[in-house]
């Protein structure tokens, strides 16, 4: 038993309860029915967002120039970000990835998409210039290993950014069985283990509106 490791995990774990600690494929297969049947839903799943919200473009600024570059929306859904990413710099290689095949089926034709999960990401070590998640983490499960994923397809000194909810927030909304929110330091020391720079911070819609602590934005460079 290495109890420096469990200690590090315990204290880094994700808040809410931990119902499942593996996606075994029973559970894998109810997460994506559920978002098969979400798919319909456009008002709580939009296949479009505003591209002036603030998480738009805290992922633009932070990824930085995208022109020729290979970018993954990881636990993409209708691929409303990967939408902005790539009519704002069309030349830039796009990939969306999601578990679910009926969300994939909204993503605009121009962007790639691949279905799987973020637990074992279908692309080799550092194809990726850059990544992002946003809102798609909360419901990994295994989140170390969907984190050690993420950093695993970007390329050295490639950046990527987390959006997801706030671990203190827990119970501000309706959530599924499975989903777990986290704590800023409990994602950024994972996100620590793999990446040189690491940091994070509360943000909310619009830049000039006063975070109310729901949204956490966690920011890295390999
Ligand atoms: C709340 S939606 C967010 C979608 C998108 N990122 C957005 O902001 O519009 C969560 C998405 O995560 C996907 N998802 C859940 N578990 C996943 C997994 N293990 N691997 C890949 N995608 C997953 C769902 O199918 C769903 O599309």
């Amino acid at each position: 038993m290495n109890w420096k490791r469990l200690f590090s995990e315990l204290r880094d774990w994700p808040g809410g309860p931990r119902r499942h600690a593996r996606l075994t494929p029973e559970l894998r297969a109810r997460i994506q029915s559920s978002f098969d049947e979400a798919a319909g839903d456009e008002e709580h799943f939009p296949s479009t967002i505003d591209p002036r919200i603030y998480h738009v473009q805290l992922i633009r600024n932070h990824l930085g120039d995208l022109r020729g570059k290979r970018v993954l929306d990881d636990g993409c859904g209708k691929g409303r970000f990967a939408r902005v990413l790539k009519e704002q710099e069309p030349d830039s290689e796009i990939w969306g990835l999601d578990i679910s095949e009926e969300m994939l089926r909204f993503v605009p034709e121009r962007i790639h998409t691949r279905a799987g999960s973020m637990t074992e990401l279908p692309f080799e070590d550092g194809f990726f210039d850059a990544a992002y998640a946003t809102e798609s983490l909360e419901h990994a499960v295994e989140i170390e290993k969907a984190v050690s994923e993420l950093c695993r397809v970007v390329k050295r000194g490639g950046r990527i950014a987390i959006i997801d909810k706030n671990a203190e927030q827990w119970g501000k909304l309706k959530t599924p069985e499975w989903e777990q929110w986290f704590t800023r330091k409990g994602l950024e020391r994972m996100l620590r283990r793999h990446c040189r720079q690491v940091s994070s911070r509360y943000i909310s819609y619009w830049e000039d509106v006063k975070p109310d602590g729901l949204f956490l934005a966690w920011l890295a460079v390999k």
